[in-house]
């Protein structure tokens, strides 16, 4: 499905209305709608207010502010010549006002409609703030946990990423662009920005065309599937060619090969950025440049306003390729009702913002998105009995970290954290709280000086290490110590990659400390990408990922350590042992030296090459049986599909959810395959005893990929391997082949 048909409003009537506006717009009128004009005051360049009355305006970033939108749409309808409403739009990741996990959390729910539904709620919210479009989700693959921005997608997986990219679509779009109670959605950022060199972020990025179409490309090619409105072209050097001047990427694949009808916008300032990354001589040539190869609206640069006149004056460009691109910008405005509806009424958000079903949303997802890594012993869940608890960690109490990274422009942190989760499920009984040292980047964030929230001096060495000690008495005298440790907001996004995946500051060392008391540990993580906790793995009994669970993070995490709910999340990413170990991934070709081999090991001298916790694990409360495994045929046409079965059965004595995972390999062909693929998986609750059988189906889709001997997608006559299991080590196993 593409964006045609996304409306009440029929085609032909769109395409007609988009001609008239056309028509009697003027050069300067078009390239305004070409343009995204920035609504804050940091940003360079002539204010909004003024361009728009003067040519108008595609849309409006980088402002959260209903009565300002409505003052700047009245200037658009009413003073700017020809009177086009404004798009307004914003980063809204993972919710507005009721803040949901990352979205690398969502993915480890293993549950599409989770996703769904975190961004239907984020949708309702930001559109009765008056927002029309968000910049997410981001579907960016990535495989180097040092990358920062891993936080914002959906991990490593194609398949995984596809399946959360439909969702999150569906979920802020619905099926109709004029729901008043969704926003436009945007895949981002196209294309490769998760493989950059290193993992620094907007470092230049080289992968083959196989590594594009096989593994990056996927989950943009299920956003437009899902009918996503609208792309955003990535910042970076993909092999050699930035990608917001990149021809291939928008024109080529985006447009013709994928029929994709909707507008591309660029990232923030990335059309003049095409200077500074040597790709054009100036501003001029950087807006030919990008709008050539297919970008329709510049993100607030200001090349296009200040150069598509001139290149259209002196013949460089013709008013058919503004036409062009102006075209579906104007549709998309068309389409959602914007000209009939383009004002917000102010007293919406407050109300909507109220629900009771948006905190349960909330709660639900965090619930379902966490991961228990370790329980020795069954530890967890603990009794509600329990009196004598401590509560310590720099993040225990942290509203930012409990909500996380990427909020949207001026939001209030209101997140129940841990500690206060933890207080309410023991009610009367008084939980003691130490924070331990405050945890801090070396190098601050950049966008740290445009929060206008009051900052604290960080402590000094003396409040540091009187901390530290107030943090040991305080675990001295519990029974049980739960550590809340990991990372701050800040330190997973955008600017903020690491060169190393340890647990920052002193918090492993405090965490050996009190090990070191003997008392008995649980550690819930708060952290936007895998960390290397490998010490923790060896020592500390209990452990749970709780990624940066949102609004009502601490209530989940609260509900998951006292047994009100069975985790079920499983890891979307591999979990290294060490951050020099990045990238890591489980879809790796084979070599010759495979992992069966003892002398797998030592591909490193000094470390065990393999994760230390696989993609797709995820412990819980019960205990699962997977088997039974059935394939419909051993043998298959290309072409044809075939079935696999297998049953699951809940063997302990609590209700819980497993998310059974189908892995294949083809074991030859033109070009060598990844040892094992996720190709399926199904996340189901059961309760004690109960049995379920999961069906997969596996078609040329599955079957086929994209071959650099070809050239081309091929599905080949070949034998294959099969797993069905709980994670990427699964080893209940088949074998079929695809025959000529
Ligand atoms: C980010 C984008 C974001 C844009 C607008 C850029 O810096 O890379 O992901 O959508 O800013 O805020």
């Amino acid at each position: 499905m593409n964006n045609q048909g996304k409306t009440g409003i029929p085609e032909s009537e769109i395409n007609q209305r988009v001609e008239a506006l056309l028509a009697k717009m003027s050069l300067d009128e078009k390239i305004g709608q070409l343009n995204q004009v920035s609504g804050a005051d940091f940003s360079p360049g002539p204010k909004a207010v003024d361009v728009i009355r003067k040519v108008g305006a595609g849309s409006v970033l980088w402002l959260n502010d209903p009565r300002r939108f409505n003052e700047l749409q009245k200037i658009a309808v009413e003073e700017s010549p020809s009177g086009i409403p404004l798009l307004f739009a914003l980063d809204v990741i993972h919710g507005y006002r009721t803040i949901f996990p990352i979205p690398l959390a969502m993915a480890a729910s293993w549950d599409p409609a989770v996703a769904e539904q975190s961004q239907a709620v984020a949708a309702r919210e930001a559109r009765a703030a008056g927002l029309h479009w968000t910049f997410g989700p981001m579907l960016d693959i990535a495989r180097d946990a040092r990358w920062g921005r891993i936080v914002e997608g959906a991990g490593e997986d194609p398949f995984l990423g596809s399946a959360m990219a439909a969702a999150q679509v569906r979920g802020f779009q619905g099926d109709d662009f004029a729901d008043p109670e969704r926003v436009l959605a945007c895949a981002k950022h196209f294309a490769g920005y998760g493989y950059s060199d290193g993992g620094r972020d907007y470092d230049p990025v080289y992968l083959s065309e196989a590594q594009l179409r096989n593994v990056v490309f996927p989950p943009f090619q299920a956003a437009i599937k899902a009918g996503v409105a609208t792309f955003m072209s990535a910042y970076m050097d993909l092999n050699n060619v930035p990608a917001t001047g990149n021809r291939w990427l928008m024109r080529d694949v985006l447009r013709n090969e994928w029929g994709f009808d909707g507008f591309i916008v660029s990232d923030a300032f990335a059309v003049i950025n095409l200077v500074i990354q040597g790709y054009a001589r100036d501003g001029r040539e950087a807006a030919l440049r990008a709008l050539d190869a297919g970008l329709n609206m510049d993100m607030a640069s200001g090349a296009y306003l200040d150069n598509l006149a001139g290149l259209v004056n002196d013949g460089s460009l013709t008013m058919a390729q503004i036409d062009e691109m102006v075209r579906p910008i104007l549709a998309l405005k068309v389409r959602m009702g914007l000209f009939e509806h383009p004002y917000v009424d102010e007293t919406l958000l407050e109300k909507v913002v109220a629900r009771p079903d948006h905190r349960q949303a909330a709660r639900l997802a965090a619930q379902r998105s966490m991961v228990l890594l370790r329980n020795e012993g069954g530890l967890l869940p603990l009794s509600k009995d329990i009196q004598n608890v401590a509560v310590i960690g720099p993040l225990a109490d942290s509203m930012e970290a409990t909500e996380g990274s990427w909020m949207v422009f001026n939001h209030k942190p209101a997140a129940v954290t841990v500690l206060q989760g933890i207080q309410a499920k023991l009610p009367g009984v008084s939980v003691a709280y130490a924070p331990g040292p405050e945890i801090h980047r070396d190098i601050p964030h950049p966008f740290g000086e445009f929060d206008s929230a009051e900052k604290k001096p960080p402590q000094t060495a003396e409040e540091a290490e009187s901390a530290y000690q107030t943090a040991l008495e305080t675990a001295r005298g519990a029974d049980l110590v739960i550590m809340v440790m990991g990372e701050t907001a800040d330190m997973a996004g955008e600017f903020a990659s690491r060169g190393s995946l340890d647990l920052p500051g002193r918090q492993e060392e405090l965490l050996k400390d009190i090990h070191a008391m003997g008392k008995t540990i649980v550690l819930v993580l708060l952290n936007g990408r895998p960390l290397s906790i490998r010490w923790a793995a060896e020592n500390v009994p209990a452990i749970l990922e709780a990624w940066e669970p949102g609004t009502e993070g601490g209530n989940a995490v609260a509900d998951i350590l006292f047994g009100d709910v069975n985790p079920g999340g499983k890891l979307p990413v591999c979990f290294p042992r060490n951050g020099n170990h990045a990238p890591l991934y489980y879809a790796r070709n084979i070599t010759h030296l495979p992992e069966s081999s003892p002398r797998y090991r030592s591909r490193y001298w000094d470390d065990l090459p393999t994760p230390l916790y696989p993609f797709g694990f995820g412990l819980s409360y019960t205990t699962f049986s997977i088997d039974n495994l059935k394939l419909s045929a051993a043998q298959v046409k290309v072409g044809e599909s075939l079935t696999v079965t297998a049953d699951v059965t809940n063997t302990g004595k609590v209700a819980g959810d497993e998310v059974v995972q189908l892995y294949i390999h083809q074991k030859w062909g033109r070009d060598s395959r990844p040892m094992r693929e996720l190709k399926g998986f199904e996340r189901v609750t059961l309760q004690p005893g109960e049995a379920k059988t999961v069906s997969f189906q596996l078609g040329p889709d599955e079957l086929g990929y994209w071959s650099t001997h070809a050239g081309a997608w091929i599905q080949e006559a070949a034998a294959f391997d099969l797993w069905v299991g709980n994670d990427s080590t699964a080893t209940l196993h088949a074998e079929f082949a695809v025959v000529g």
